[in-house]
């Protein structure tokens, strides 16, 4: 849905033959949910196609392994990571990234440097590292620049974030101070908590993205580079719905040379990087890459794009939580979230205009793990609600309540109630390291480079983005499933689905 001019907007939809629909109302509220009306019936459709294929298909043998699916070019040479952004979560990846570097620390909760993967038959014995699996980047080959309003360097940043200790910084100091943030592309008007000096001047948008795009070729040339991926770490910007200067890379462009309001300096920079064929992640709930225009360029220069908002607290919790509730048929009645957090995220949402792009992020993953649609009795009347409250005493140092109201057999009622005393950065760093190196195979990938959106990265994210009228997977299991099956997918290893009957032949 997005919004053409005063009171015209524009419910925006693919059928289920991939065919792209819009069609005019006068308020937000009932082209939306035209919107969603006829995108369930676009994925109803497909899903009662795949069940027909699948019966028509299910005496047929499996097929053996195939080759690769495409090729992986090697990971040689440097990875330039690019972060807007250099707070709290950009500070705690890198300095952990040279702790983990140096012997001194160890990098868990990374997928990609713990983890491992199982090929083959449950009794074959083969479970590799994913870092073994699929040629991904090394530690030592990463070097980093950033861009931040405020002039502090990375040791300096990391030190008022509060989140790493001073004994560890200081071994780290040398490294973090040497990275300064470049000048941002800064609109007080989309943050309106913070302010700082370190900004661009230009006469239009346009005017920034080029100077984005000047920044980006000179990290690369200066620092040896020879792929690079930018990592969105800035702060959370207004709530905005997509307009008509979203909707290609033509009206974008006229909108930048005009200034348009409705542009926010995260889509800057993703316009900036894709126009340099630089992949983009979005570690905030801002729309950025989540937009026509994006997708467009993605797929036209093969710069790979994902997002959006880290999954990291609460949201990690409700996605493994919901997904329980479902399996066992219990029937849920509410959902109150509520947080303390006082870092500088933390005011930052302390504005309307940031929190309610959060909430709306936080928000849709209960409905599209419980699918009311398909259980009404048990999930068509959830009061489901998020809060956030700014306490500066508690810095990164979050946290988050849950009281979840259930019902069982007969309609029984049950509460249970979750208390997650988490540190936001300490669960965040990792998954941007992993974003990073799954992002950069991405752009390595001749099957997923051009692809635009790589909604196997689903599992980092808590409003993963998906095609257009595909509504996303947030199960946290399924999730991984499709991350594995995707390495799997590109390695030419038999996909695992679980049916488990060859074992009994
Ligand atoms: N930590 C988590 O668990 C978590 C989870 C999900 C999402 N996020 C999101 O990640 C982002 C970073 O979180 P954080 O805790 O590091 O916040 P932070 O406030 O410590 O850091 C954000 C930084 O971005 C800078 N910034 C703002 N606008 C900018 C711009 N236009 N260009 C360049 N720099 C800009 C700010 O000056 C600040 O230094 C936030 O949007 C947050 O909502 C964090």
């Amino acid at each position: 849905m997005y919004q053409k001019g005063p009171g015209v907007f524009m419910a925006d939809w693919w059928d289920a033959d991939g065919r792209r629909h819009r069609k005019q109302f006068a308020t937000s509220a009932a082209a939306r949910e035209h919107e969603h009306r006829q995108t369930a019936l676009a994925h109803a459709e497909r899903a009662s196609r795949e069940m027909r294929l699948a019966a028509r298909t299910s005496s047929t043998k499996r097929s053996a392994p195939k080759g690769d699916a495409g090729t992986i070019e090697p990971a040689k040479g440097k990875l330039g990571v690019m972060i807007p952004g250099m707070g709290a979560v950009a500070t705690t990846f890198v300095a952990g990234v040279e702790a983990v570097r140096k012997g001194i620390a160890k990098p868990i909760g990374s997928l990609t440097q713990m983890g491992t993967i199982r090929l083959g038959k449950r009794t074959d014995g083969r479970s590799p590292k994913v870092k073994e699996f699929v040629p991904l980047a090394g530690l030592d080959d990463l070097v980093f620049t950033g861009w931040d309003i405020f002039e502090d360097n990375m040791y300096e940043a990391a030190s008022n974030a509060g989140v790493l200790d001073y004994r560890l910084l200081e071994q780290l100091k040398p490294f973090l101070s040497s990275i300064t943030p470049r000048a941002a592309v800064f609109d007080h008007n989309y943050v309106k908590k913070i302010d700082g000096p370190n900004v661009k001047k230009g006469k239009t948008k346009m005017d920034l993205a080029e100077q984005l795009r000047d920044d980006i070729r000179e990290f690369k040339k200066t620092s040896g580079a020879s792929r690079l991926i930018t990592m969105w770490c800035g702060s959370t910007e207004s709530y905005i719905e997509p307009t008509e200067a979203h909707q290609s890379v033509k009206s974008f462009e006229k909108a930048l040379k005009e200034n348009d309001e409705m542009i926010a300096p995260s889509m800057i920079y993703a316009y900036a990087s894709l126009m340099e064929g630089v992949p983009f992640a979005n570690g905030a709930p801002n729309l950025t890459v989540d937009l026509p225009v994006m997708l467009e360029l993605s797929r036209k220069n093969e710069a790979p794009i994902c997002g959006k908002d880290f999954k990291t607290g609460q949201t990690l919790m409700k996605t493994v939580l919901a997904p329980a509730f479902k399996a066992r048929l219990l029937g849920l009645s509410g959902w109150y979230s509520t947080n303390i957090l006082g870092n500088r995220d933390g005011e930052v949402l302390d504005d309307p205009g940031s929190f309610k792009t959060k909430e709306e992020s936080k928000l849709g993953v209960l409905e599209h793990i419980l699918q009311p649609g398909l259980y009404p009795e048990l999930y068509g009347n959830i009061f489901h609600k998020v809060r956030i409250n700014y306490y500066p005493p508690r810095g990164d140092n979050k946290e988050g309540w849950d009281n979840i109201d259930i019902f069982g057999w007969l309609g029984y009622p049950m509460q249970i109630k979750v208390d997650f005393l988490c540190r936001d950065s300490i669960l965040a760093a990792p998954i941007v390291l992993d974003l990073v190196l799954f992002m950069d195979l991405a752009q390595r990938s001749t099957e997923l480079k051009g692809l635009g959106i790589q909604e196997w990265l689903s599992f980092f994210f808590k409003s993963p983005m998906t095609v257009p009228g595909l509504y996303p997977e947030h199960d946290l299991f399924i999730q991984l499933m499709k991350l594995k099956n995707t390495l799997r997918h590109l390695k030419g290893e038999e996909l695992i689905t679980h049916l488990g009957l060859e074992y009994y032949d």
